[in-house]
């Protein structure tokens, strides 16, 4: 058996549609345009592609957006009062920095400086406390993006078991709760779990977020299971591959996410969305 390939460029595609409607609604209507604000410190050329895709995507939305890319030695300070004039700043509706950061600055201080109410990407403490108590303002843009997908390939997630290998505060955390409060129940799994094949073989979720190309193979997958694969990693052979070995898992699997093509443009099409839904809150 080959598994269903689950298509994220393809509803992405859709949703960017979707908000980029939105969008051309709330200028007709309100004379408001969504505005993002990107902050990238430093020339990691990952983070370079990443956040130029994220600006290019706003525009093709029509929303405003803005790229600020900021030296490496930047001083916390700097970087802190960048957040805070883009707080005051009513033509900003969303403002993501970056990930990771340079060594010398904190990556909590800096998300902890951004407005709540503007911090798109969901990793506020406070944005992360509504999610965990199940009202959440900002859901992260990866693990949103996942149910999205789950979703629409109409996978049941009621009683189900879910396997998420993986636990970042951006990624496995989050996605975590996510398919908790859909129903499943769920393992979360890290860099230290012993044995981690006894639990993805139990998964009939498996979403895999580690980071480590080819992590999970075709044999710890359990037959018929939905494989959703977060990793971007650069292989060897200079080309783009996920955490999951695709060829192995995909002929086990019912269903499977390619990387490229999975959840990547899904990251993207979720920031639109709420960057979009914090220009219509602002409304009130
Ligand atoms: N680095 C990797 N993924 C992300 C993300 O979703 N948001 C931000 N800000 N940085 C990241």
């Amino acid at each position: 058996m080959t598994a269903r390939i689950i298509n994220g460029t393809e509803l992405a595609r859709s949703l960017r549609t979707q908000a980029a409607e939105r969008a051309a609604a709330l200028l007709k209507e309100h004379g408001v345009r969504p505005g993002l604000a990107v902050l990238l410190v430093g020339a990691d050329p990952a983070s370079q592609v990443y956040v130029r895709n994220k600006v290019k995507a706003c525009e093709e939305a029509g929303f405003h957006s803005v790229l600020e890319q900021l030296p490496a030695d930047l001083t916390e300070e700097q970087l802190l009062a960048r957040v805070q004039a883009l707080n005051a700043d009513d033509s900003i509706h969303g403002i993501l920095v970056q990930l990771p950061l340079p060594k010398h600055l904190s990556s909590h201080t800096v998300i902890e400086a951004i407005a709540p109410e503007k911090d798109v990407d969901g990793f506020h403490v406070s944005n992360a406390g509504m999610l965990m108590t199940g009202q959440p303002l900002f859901i992260p843009c990866t693990p949103y993006g996942v149910m999205k997908m789950l979703e629409s390939a109409e996978v049941p997630l009621r009683g189900a078991e879910a396997v998420v290998v993986g636990a970042s505060n951006i990624v496995g955390k989050p996605m975590a709760m996510l398919l908790l409060q859909a129903g499943a129940t769920v393992t979360l799994c890290n860099s230290k779990t012993r044995e981690l094949a006894a639990y993805t073989r139990r998964a009939d979720v498996l979403v895999v977020a580690t980071g480590k190309p080819g992590m999970v193979t075709g044999d710890m997958v359990k037959p018929g299971a939905v494989v959703i694969d977060v990793g971007i990693n650069r292989g060897a052979d200079g080309k783009l591959c996920g955490d999951v070995d695709f060829a192995g898992a995909k002929e086990v699997a019912g269903a499977i996410t390619p990387v490229p093509g999975g959840v990547g443009p899904m990251t993207i099409a979720m920031l639109l969305i709420n960057t979009l839904e914090a220009a219509e809150r602002k409304l009130g």
